[in-house]
């Protein structure tokens, strides 16, 4: 495990939720530049609220939140994008009534100023041909798998220094699942530092270099993914006895 003092992104005792219950109770987490870190556990253990919190969409009652070693526990959610987050979200979040051009435009917003747009565009599109080819088309009439290309694209676009993927896998063909944990580790292997939430804990243990088992608002278990898909409780819970 990674001490925290380098890490891109580092969450200490972080407490939040919803209403008057906490959900993620009292969770450290690293992401080091360079990395892919998943995080798996059953539905409702909390996953998607704990990246929540670190993108600045649910605010943290208690713990702190560090990214390339700055405080940005207070900070809201368009200063963690400015900074360079970019959240893929559960349901992917896309502006279904706008065209897939459209749509990576609006990926590129916040940091217009230094991108060359054009480029983004010419890169994210050779990662994701598809979207070359559909570029005028309307979100809303993409498949499953294209609209989950598309978000991802989108987020791309703002050359983001820590991805943030939610469920990439979830409504998507098995075909297609295959060739976004293919583009999942690519953008691994080119560079980009990924924090990946995953049902598909095979593939998340596949892609990814070290991962957490949360369940229930807690970590149970974390370290290099190597190691935790020998453990028993990956073994039986996430991956089955063919493991
Ligand atoms: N907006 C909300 N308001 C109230 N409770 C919520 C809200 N969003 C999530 N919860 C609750 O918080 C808990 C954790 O939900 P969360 O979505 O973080 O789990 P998850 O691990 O991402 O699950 P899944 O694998 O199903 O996506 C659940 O009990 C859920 O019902
Ligand atoms: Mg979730």
């Amino acid at each position: 495990m990674t001490s925290g003092g380098g890490a891109l992104l580092s969450v200490r005792g972080l407490r939040c939720g919803y209403g008057r219950g906490d959900v993620i109770q009292d969770i450290d987490l690293d992401v080091e530049a360079g990395e892919t870190v998943c995080l798996i556990g059953p539905n409702g253990a909390g996953k998607s609220t704990l990246i929540k919190a670190v993108a600045g969409l649910v605010r943290a009652r208690a713990g702190s939140v560090r990214f390339d070693g700055r405080d940005i526990t207070a900070e809201r959610t368009d200063q963690r994008v400015e900074a360079g987050m970019a959240l893929v979200p559960e349901g992917r979040g896309l502006l279904t009534t706008l065209t897939v051009e459209e749509n990576l435009m609006m990926g590129a917003y916040v940091r217009r100023k230094e991108l060359d747009i054009p480029a983004e565009m010419e890169r994210v599109t050779t990662l994701f041909p598809v979207l070359r080819e559909r570029r005028e088309q309307v979100a809303s009439t993409l498949s499953g798998g294209e609209q989950q290309q598309l978000a991802i694209a989108r987020a791309l676009m703002s050359r983001p220094r820590l991805l943030i993927l939610d469920e990439p896998s979830f409504g998507v063909a098995p075909l297609v699942v295959a060739a976004i944990f293919r583009t999942i580790r690519e953008l691994g292997e080119a560079g980009t530092t990924i924090l990946l939430v995953e049902q598909n804990a095979r593939m998340a243990l596949r892609v990814a270099q070290r991962g957490y088992v949360i369940e229930s608002g807690r970590c149970v278990l974390g370290g290099a993914t190597a190691e935790l898909r020998e453990s028993p409780i990956v073994r039986d819970v996430y991956l089955g006895a063919a493991a």
